[in-house]
């Protein structure tokens, strides 16, 4: 009898090529494989007793009807107000890998999601960050980010099928780009936790440090890629965040020292598309260096966030926040946050800067008990020796770039 994870192998290329066909618009041809991949798809579900992956097996059964339908409709679909569904914690069934020849998918653990494909462990990829517990309350500014964030991705049932109705696309990859420290991260971090209460939990984020992937053996690094896509797209809705998105997708044509470049690259692509083709999966990079990513990779970016340094108004409400109850309140926190803006301070900076105000008021403390909050001496001492860790190189290389883009 054949294996479970040869029937899905086959599924897929049934599936796969009905695609091709629909986007052909050959709707008679794709009505066969689709019949095909069905009968396939019944196979699999009797032989798999895993009850998360038999409810899956129902979504794509249901997946496969739709498609049919709109086959049978000659690729005119019927919108109806039941759809799209709502997001479930429910798996897809597991996809066989892009490169079958190297080994494939492992074994679902309890909870009916496969973590190993060609023998990578992904979690060694998902990084603890995406468990800090920042909402978007606490990103100061960056309000046309959140917006855009929330009209995508926190919608309701029948948000989402107003959107549709209208014919108004998904913007399903986001890239986040900035100077270092202005809060790429802990914005995606926000995302993160916004969405685990928005949904319930149900649409889990995953977050990936591109530096990690790379890997100095040849095609290692594309197969930890592979490894990941893999692994989201079992998700019936989920967020894929990867953070220092240049480490992994810098211009082919300017990478001549490094031999893994333009395969990873090209990976990187193709399994972009399937992920980008999904409206029920997000992708969202971040980088500091917009202008190394290559073009075929920037030309697939739905939309393009500058984070950017923060404003003399932002530094001032974000030092108010952070200094609250730790400051005189005859100290000028306007004018320190014009200072710390002439100097091009990043949120990063601002932290550090708060923190040293913090720790002058503890020694000061320490040594007379009743000093409480930091006195505008204090502030200014430390103010003295705070500084900026953003280059004028930097800031010039990224003017360039947003100039460019006009
Ligand atoms: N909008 C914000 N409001 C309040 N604090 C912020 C904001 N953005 C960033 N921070 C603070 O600045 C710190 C640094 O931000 P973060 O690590 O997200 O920067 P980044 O843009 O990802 O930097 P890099 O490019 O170096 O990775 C955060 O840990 C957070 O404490
Ligand atoms: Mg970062």
């Amino acid at each position: 009898m054949e294996s479970i994870n040869s029937l899905k192998n086959k599924y897929m290329e049934l599936k796969n090529a009905a695609e091709v066909k629909m986007m052909g618009k050959n709707y008679p041809a794709a009505m066969k494989l689709i019949e095909q991949a069905t009968a396939i798809l019944k196979q699999i579900y009797d032989m798999d007793h895993n009850p998360t992956n038999r409810e899956a097996y129902k979504v794509a059964m249901e997946s496969l009807r739709k498609s049919y339908e709109l086959a049978k409709n000659g690729g005119e679909e019927v919108l109806t107000y039941d759809q799209p569904k709502k997001p479930k914690p429910v798996k897809k069934p597991a996809q066989p890998s892009a490169k079958p020849e190297q080994g494939g998918a492992g074994e679902p653990d309890e909870d009916g999601i496969i973590y190993e494909w060609n023998g990578i462990d992904v979690k060694r990829f998902l990084a603890t960050e995406a468990r800090k517990k920042v909402l978007f309350d606490d990103v100061v500014g960056m309000e046309q980010q959140k917006t855009i964030i929330r009209n995508e991705f926190f919608l309701t049932d029948e948000q989402r099928a107003y959107k549709q109705s209208i014919g108004l696309e998904n913007k399903n990859f986001i890239l986040l780009y900035g100077l270092p420290g202005t809060g790429k991260t802990y914005f995606a971090m926000a995302v993160s936790n916004e969405l685990a209460k928005f949904s319930g939990g149900d649409v889990p984020f995953f977050c990936v440090s591109c530096g990690q992937i790379k890997e100095a053996a040849v095609g290692k690094s594309e197969n930890n890629l592979i490894a990941i896509f893999q692994f989201t797209t079992q998700f019936e809705r989920c967020v894929l965040f990867m953070d220092e998105f240049d480490a992994i997708a810098t211009d082919r044509g300017k990478n001549s020292g490094d031999p893994t470049a333009i395969p990873v690259v090209n990976t990187l692509l193709t399994n972009l598309d399937g992920f980008a083709s999904n409206p029920n999966l997000l992708f969202l990079a971040a980088t500091n260096y917009p202008y190394v990513l290559d073009a075929a990779i920037v030309s697939r970016v739905n939309e393009s966030l500058e984070v950017p340094l923060p404003t003399e108004e932002l530094l001032k409400m974000t030092l108010e926040r952070k200094l609250k109850g730790a400051i005189d309140p005859s100290v000028d926190l306007g004018s320190i946050a014009a200072t710390l803006a002439r100097r091009r301070f990043s949120n990063r900076d601002l932290d550090r800067f708060v923190k040293s105000v913090k720790s002058q008021l503890f020694d000061a403390h320490l040594k007379n008990p009743d000093i409480s909050v930091a006195d505008n001496v204090m502030v200014q001492e430390c103010l003295g020796r705070a500084s900026s860790a953003i280059t004028t190189k930097d800031v010039n290389a990224l003017e360039e770039y947003k100039r460019s883009l006009m």
